[in-house]
């Protein structure tokens, strides 16, 4: 049996790890699929699923892309859930409740020229964006992906950047390294420098950032002197979630709860809440 009968929102739905990709020394995608090789449930994208490990606890993730008959979850191990995530195999069992969060906000997009940037693990919520825009090509302008890690080994996703996504219509993938040598196939130096040297037109664009906080404080200070306004600029948050649903108050900032409101705000919308992030 692969779902409670007891219409608890809290409680969890077993799913099969169909298939894991390394895609870094610290960062695998899991792909998780029913018992019944079927989606668990049709996420927007930027939305969210909790992910629980019998006897070691649950976390929340990003659904950072979906197939017809699974959800994939990018995971960096950091602490006790994701060490514990990285030892599973192919075959096992862990649970996944969802679908939560707002998602980013599509209708404000469509017709717009797309900036995407991402800083290592921050790619993954952005990636879901990415993918829904190459499938409803006609409905965005042209795409921009700005993409940086610390060095070659530490991008993921490299199949998507350096094979998939540059053969796109209308798209340039950039990508940079904190550090590499001259054989390096990528730009070096940080995203918010390499952000001010692609220097994008502000005009009809909408920006999608995510990724470590000091990367998007630059990025922030970089796009602001390009003339980009808040609003122009989406994010999506990362504060400690328990309950997903709005009952427990541990990711509310001022009124607002992250996993109901959020976690995709633009920067005006965050402007407006109390610095608690
Ligand atoms: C909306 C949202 C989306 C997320 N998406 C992803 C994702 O796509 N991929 C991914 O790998 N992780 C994601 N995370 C983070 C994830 O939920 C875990 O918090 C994180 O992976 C730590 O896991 P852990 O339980 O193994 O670490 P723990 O054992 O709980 O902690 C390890 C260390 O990290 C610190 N820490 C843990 N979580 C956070 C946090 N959220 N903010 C600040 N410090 C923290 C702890 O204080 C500790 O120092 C997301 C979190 C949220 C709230
Ligand atoms: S995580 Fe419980 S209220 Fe948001």
């Amino acid at each position: 049996m692969s779902q409670c009968n007891c219409d608890n929102p809290l409680v969890p739905e077993l799913v099969q790890v169909s298939h894991i990709i390394e895609e870094t020394s610290d960062i695998k995608t899991f792909y998780v699929s029913t018992m019944e090789g079927k989606k668990p449930f049709t996420p927007q994208p930027g939305q969210l699923g909790m992910v629980s490990l019998l006897n070691i606890g649950e976390g929340m993730f990003s659904i950072t892309a979906q197939g017809e008959n699974h959800l994939e979850f990018a995971i960096k191990k950091c602490g006790m859930l994701t060490d514990a995530l990285h030892e599973i195999k192919t075959g096992q069992m862990i649970g996944v409740r969802g679908p939560y969060g707002n998602g980013f906000p599509i209708e404000k997009c469509l017709g717009k020229d797309m900036l995407f940037i991402g800083g290592g693990i921050g790619l993954a919520p952005v990636r879901s964006l990415i993918k829904y825009c190459f499938e409803h090509r006609d409905d965005f302008g042209s795409i921009d992906i700005v993409y940086g890690a610390r060095s070659m080994a530490d991008l993921c996703f490299k199949e998507d950047l350096f094979e998939q996504w540059p053969q796109e219509h209308n798209t340039k993938v950039h990508v940079t390294v904190d550090s590499g040598d001259e054989n390096c196939p990528c730009n070096i130096g940080f995203v918010p420098a390499f952000l001010e040297r692609i220097n994008p037109e502000p005009q009809d664009k909408m920006v999608v950032l995510c990724g470590p906080p000091v990367m998007i404080k630059f990025c922030l200070q970089v796009l602001k002197k390009m003339g980009f306004t808040d609003d122009q600029v989406i994010t999506t948050l990362e504060m400690r979630m328990k309950c997903g649903v709005g009952k427990c108050g541990r990711c509310n900032i001022g009124s607002k709860f992250v996993c109901l409101d959020g976690p995709v705000f633009t920067m005006a919308e965050l402007n407006g809440l109390p610095n608690e992030f």
